[in-house]
């Protein structure tokens, strides 16, 4: 009989967008393209921002990404940025709400960053 209830907890426990990558197997590059990808219900929020997140010391700890994405792409790549991100562990992707950047959606699993060649 316990297996009946299995299904109903699992369900239970899919409750909105999952960052599919970054993840700790498939980081970033300093330099990029660097692309975010995640799954979508149909009850979550239409759009989102993107912030990167990191605790490293002296580096940056927030920063935006990107604003009004469309959740129903599933994917956004972070074009080539100049001055590159800091190489590093610990970083994370967070979606939230654009007006309300505490309103947190989704955290992506810890990724890290590293130089590119
Ligand atoms: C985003 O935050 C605002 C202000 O707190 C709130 O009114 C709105 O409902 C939030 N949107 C979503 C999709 O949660
Ligand atoms: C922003 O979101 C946080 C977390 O959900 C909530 O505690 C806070 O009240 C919100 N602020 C506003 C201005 O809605």
């Amino acid at each position: 009989m316990r297996s009946i209830f299995v299904p109903l907890l699992l369900a239970g426990l899919a409750f909105g967008y999952v960052i599919v990558t970054p993840n700790s197997e498939s980081g970033w590059t300093t330099e990029g393209p660097n692309a975010i990808t995640w799954t979508k219900l149909a009850t979550d929020p239409p759009e989102f921002s993107i912030i990167l997140q990191s605790s490293i010391v002296g580096g940056i700890d927030e920063l935006a990404i990107a604003s009004g994405v469309d959740g129903n792409t599933g994917i956004f790549v972070v074009p080539p940025q100049e001055e590159g991100f800091p190489a590093g562990d610990g970083f994370h992707i967070d979606f939230v709400n654009a007006t309300n950047n505490s309103d947190i959606f989704a955290q992506s699993a810890p990724f890290s960053i590293i130089q590119s060649n």
